[in-house]
């Protein structure tokens, strides 16, 4: 989030550089920052994996990543030369010594030909069991020896579950300084939940509406189309529990809840967020299933084409427990926020991919108008579209036009589309912020063991019990019944979707 170009030579070292989040992700966000004039005039992007690539064979790899997920579409050929220039790899075993002393000779030698100690960032896009023995061999090379210029990024999941997370930060934060650790939840870098702090802190109107005087309940969706591709054996021994809300779910739940901070200082917008978790009513083991829903999919149809169900998915178990959807209704013991829900859900093969949030306000105290004069009587609400519509929406009662008086919902919108400028993809937001140090869309540690202590009471309810209605919801489906049940107890029901 800050502004200006890194002027310092960088060395960027991707471990995992010819794999799947490289490929659709970080290549082509380096490539669109360079594009933009945000890399730094001197730098390098050295990949490291177990393909046998030499460097030009990488630079197919590259360029393969660009043509089909760059958001600018086929790159230009004389800048896609240029920026392949600064790449090179080095096929690399992981746990052999040679990997860190080949890496360590490139870097030396980039170093010499600069003539000067490069800045340098680390991005660990590599599986969880892998991360313990590079971090503890850059350490060993003395790679990422100056705390204020090496970093060292880290990919979610970020530990298995609170021991493990605990076990990870002790190894990591004996090896680095704090300031080097970049741990990256990709949906803090998207665009539209940036802007929820704008939103919110940048203008005086919402502000005082803001807590349980006003607000009714809050829903937060994360549905996607696709089932669990080529990741069976991850999602497996993860679930969406792991995968979504420990992290994503529970971190836009921080953005609205959270407590105004005093300066857009990280450490000042990390200790809020963390504040509210904290802030997160305990669920006790016994009440698990009276504030959370699992679910699985099952065979169904998406837009008109027949899907497997989950059990039918390459890498995962006939009999799987993972579940593929979650509910949960939480509730914030504070001032603010006591006594009103927050339902979160989110889940896999839904009928249409679509992240929202919903602020729902009470309805009005008292109704000048006779009933028959609405269409509907309905609360005002806030909707922020996070993905792929983009989106704020205002909703209110009008007067419709005409000589009778007629009363109906109506909608005052924010829309991303009508600005000029194209969205940049989370990654590059988070990837510019690393390489200039800027730590505020990052997790802390702290951050990390309270969204575990968050969900630990139903993890482990889940995995002490498997389920005997698993898959309990078809594919193309919002969900199983439960869920609309779990909210449905106070009244409420899920906001749809399909708006446009
Ligand atoms: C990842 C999860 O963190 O987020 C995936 O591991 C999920 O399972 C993905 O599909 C969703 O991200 P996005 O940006 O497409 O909403």
């Amino acid at each position: 989030m800050i502004s200006g170009k890194k002027t310092t030579p960088t060395i960027i070292v991707i471990f995992g550089g010819s794999g799947d989040l490289s490929k659709r992700k970080l290549l082509p966000a380096f490539y669109n920052l360079y594009l933009d004039g945000w890399m730094p005039d001197v730098f390098a992007i050295i990949g490291l994996g177990l393909n046998e690539f030499d460097d030009a064979q990488y630079h197919q790899f590259v360029e393969d990543s660009l043509n089909e997920f760059s958001r600018k579409g086929k790159p230009d050929a004389a800048a896609l030369q240029e920026f392949k220039s600064r790449l090179s790899y080095i096929p690399a075993n992981m746990n052999e010594e040679i990997t860190y002393t080949n890496l360590t000779n490139k870097v030396n030698e980039l170093d010499k030909q600069w003539g000067l100690r490069a800045d340098r960032l680390f991005y660990l896009s590599i599986a969880p069991r892998f991360v313990e023995v590079v971090a503890v061999n850059l350490h060993k090379q003395g790679l990422a020896s100056n705390a204020a210029t090496d970093r060292v990024v880290i990919e979610k999941p970020f530990g298995h579950n609170k021991e493990t997370a605990i076990a990870l930060n002790n190894l990591l934060t004996g090896l680095f300084q704090e300031q080097q650790l970049y741990r990256i939840d990709h949906y803090l870098g998207k665009e539209t939940v940036q802007n929820i702090l704008a939103f919110r802190f940048a203008n005086a109107l919402f502000e005082p509406l803001w807590n349980r005087n006003y607000i009714d309940y809050v829903q937060i969706t994360v549905a996607e189309q696709v089932g669990v591709e080529e990741r069976g054996s991850y999602y497996e021994s993860a679930g969406a529990l792991r995968d979504m809300v420990q992290n994503h779910l529970l971190q836009l739940l921080c953005m609205i809840t959270m407590e105004p901070p005093v300066t857009f200082d990280a450490e000042e917008i990390r200790n809020r967020k963390a504040d509210v978790m904290r802030a997160i009513k305990p669920i006790k083991p016994e009440e698990v299933s009276k504030y959370a829903v699992r679910g699985q999919y099952d065979a169904g149809w998406i837009e008109g084409k027949q899907v497997p169900g989950y059990r039918e998915e390459p890498g995962v178990s006939p009999n799987s427990n993972a579940e593929t959807y979650v509910a949960i209704k939480f509730h914030l013991d504070n001032w603010r926020w006591q006594g009103v829900p927050f339902y979160i859900r989110t889940g896999k093969r839904m009928p249409e991919k679509t992240s929202s949030i919903t602020i729902q306000f009470h309805p009005i105290p008292h109704s000048s108008f006779p009933e028959h004069l609405y269409d509907s009587v309905t609360p005002n609400r806030l909707i922020i579209n996070i993905q792929p519509q983009m989106d704020i929406r205002l909703r209110f009662t009008a007067k419709r036009q005409g000589l009778e008086m007629n009363l109906n919902p109506v909608e005052m919108v924010f829309d991303y589309d009508s600005c000029s400028t194209s969205t940049p993809e989370a990654y590059e937001t988070l990837l510019l912020d690393a390489l200039q140090g800027d730590a505020t869309l990052f997790m802390r540690s702290d951050q990390v063991l309270i969204a575990w202590d968050v969900v630990t009471p139903i993890l482990e309810a889940w995995e002490s019990h498997n389920s005997i209605e698993f898959p309990n919801y078809s594919a193309g489906m919002w969900g199983p019944e439960n869920a609309e049940a779990l909210i449905a107890r106070q009244g409420h029901t899920w906001a749809s979707h399909t708006r446009k």
